[in-house]
């Protein structure tokens, strides 16, 4: 599959005016991705994970195989430092290799700037520029902003997963979303 660097780059300002940058992850960068899986495991209400889950080494060939089986990875740099990211995961069960599962994390202090929704869109374009059917991913019932953005790209709902999640915060319910591309 043809890779389209300049589809996976996107600059601009953020909306309270610091300059921000889309583009494709890069090799020794997992260190830092881990970092921020870390911050926003450690908010304990977003993700199911906990902080120190996964190692630098374990990121870089998770992030190496994803990218070698056609899925894709981008960051996002908030003046200058890495603020997201965002993962499509192939499915390689051979009746599903047309969906993608994506991931995304903005770090606290750059949410609600726009930068989840540009992110999104990038993600959303690369997906169809390489002919996926369709994305999927899952949110807990809880996340208002992350629902509400994801419903405002035209995911729809799939169905709900009751107490899926066990956090020291309690049970969380997992709402499953997709958009057909
Ligand atoms: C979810 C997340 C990726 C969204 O990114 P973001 O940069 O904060 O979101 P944006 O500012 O781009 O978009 C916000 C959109 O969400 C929606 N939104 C924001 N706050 C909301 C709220 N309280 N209730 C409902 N919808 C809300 C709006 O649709 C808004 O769109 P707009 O552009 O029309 O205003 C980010 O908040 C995040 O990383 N959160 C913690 C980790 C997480 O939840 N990851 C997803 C797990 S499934």
């Amino acid at each position: 599959m043809t890779r389209q660097p300049a589809l996976l780059r996107r600059e601009g300002t953020t909306l309270d005016g610091r300059p921000y940058r889309i583009r494709p992850t890069q090799p020794g960068e997992a260190a830092a991705i881990v970092a921020l899986q870390d911050a926003v495991a450690a908010e304990g209400e977003f993700i199911a994970a906990l902080p120190g889950d996964r190692e630098a080494m374990e990121q870089e060939l998770l992030l190496s195989g994803i990218l070698s089986s056609g899925g894709l990875s981008v960051s996002l740099d908030v003046g200058g430092t890495l603020s997201g990211h965002l993962l499509v995961v192939r499915r390689a069960d051979h009746d599903q290799t047309h969906i993608g599962d994506l991931a995304i994390i903005v770090e606290n202090a750059a949410r609600g700037l726009g930068l989840g929704r540009a992110l999104m869109e990038t993600a959303i374009d690369w997906a169809r520029a390489v002919r996926l059917g369709k994305l999927c991913l899952a949110v807990f019932t809880t996340n208002e902003r992350a629902i509400g953005l994801y419903r405002s790209l035209g995911f729809v709902d799939e169905g709900v997963l009751r107490r899926q999640v066990r956090l020291s915060g309690g049970d969380r319910d997992v709402l499953l979303m997709g958009l057909a591309l």
